[in-house]
């Protein structure tokens, strides 16, 4: 039976990992593609990166931010979930050769992974910069460390690595000579990746911007990407990080919060 959650865990706070049988979406899935999950006949559709397959399965990684998250996090094993639709989105190009440094923060851990996995095939050199709140929000270390030649860790706290962010340690690693930069995180670390790099190295980043429907038609994605409209949806979800609107993709984003937060207090399924 197709949709159902193989296997689920907690891998850090708030933060789960699942793996779904959908043969027909895992034989499909390219690094960068995601899928459309919906909870209910009259759910919302909720974006999640493919961020592994195999021939039968998918794996997802989320983090627990509302209303649908939370009802996710609270299925279990063996469940039967009511659609997912994928892939979706453009597979990334995977551009660059030579050094490649990736910068993650939050679930953007995670989002890297199929990307690092297929540029570790092609031979590339491939520094990882990780970034979480503290030691409690990092997962994945040895997975990526296994597709990485190096990998650094900053904590806010402190708790592991160095202390600050991974645009910190971005910053610091800059003199050396990288050919390319991808970004996985959230809006405001992305668009401070792209003031570090701006005029020096190519950068892309997988925007992960609101969605309604994912095909292009409720234009909720919207972004302007050298001054031209673009759906982060059929466009992206990977664009030039020095082509983006920044303001205004974080302006559009944090457009619904307080629609979002009645949401979530008024679900009743805990989490
Ligand atoms: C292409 C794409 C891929 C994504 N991949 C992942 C993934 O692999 N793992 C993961 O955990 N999340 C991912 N997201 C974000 C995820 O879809 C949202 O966190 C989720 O829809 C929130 O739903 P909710 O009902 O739980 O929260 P809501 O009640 O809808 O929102 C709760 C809070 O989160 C904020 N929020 C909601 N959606 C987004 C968003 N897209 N970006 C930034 N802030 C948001 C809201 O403004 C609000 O403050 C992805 C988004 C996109 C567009
Ligand atoms: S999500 Fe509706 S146009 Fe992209």
């Amino acid at each position: 039976m197709e949709n159902i959650i193989k296997k689920k865990q907690k891998i850090a706070e708030n933060t789960f990992e699942i793996d779904l049988r959908c043969p027909g979406i895992a034989k499909n899935a390219r690094p960068g593609q995601f899928v459309m999950v919906r909870l209910s006949d009259n759910g919302e559709r909720i974006p999640f990166t493919i961020v592994n397959s195999t021939k039968t399965n998918i794996t997802l990684v989320f983090k627990v931010v509302g209303f649908s998250t939370k009802a996710l996090s609270n299925l279990r094993k063996g469940s039967h979930i009511h659609d997912i639709a994928g892939p979706l989105g453009c597979p990334s190009p995977l551009e660059g050769a030579g050094n490649l440094c990736f910068v993650a923060g939050g679930v953007g851990i995670a989002g890297i992974y199929p990307l690092l996995k297929a540029l570790n095939q092609k031979g590339n050199n491939l520094i990882t910069i990780i970034g979480a709140k503290s030691k409690d929000n990092l997962f994945w270390v040895d997975k990526i460390r296994k597709e990485s030649n190096k990998v650094l860790i900053a904590t806010e706290d402190g708790s592991a690595g160095r202390r600050g962010t991974a645009v910190d340690v971005l910053g610091m690693i800059m003199r050396r000579r990288l050919d390319m930069v991808y970004a996985n995180g959230p809006l405001p670390m992305m668009k401070n990746v792209s003031k570090v790099t701006w005029r020096m190295v190519k950068t892309r980043v997988a925007l992960s911007t609101l969605m309604v429907d994912g095909i292009g038609l409720c234009g909720s994605c919207r972004v302007k990407v050298k001054e031209k409209q673009k759906f982060v949806c059929l466009d992206g979800p990977e664009f030039d990080a020095h082509e983006i609107d920044w303001d205004e993709i974080i302006r559009r984003t944090t457009m619904f919060c307080d629609e979002e937060a009645h949401a979530s207090k008024k679900c009743k399924c805990g989490g």
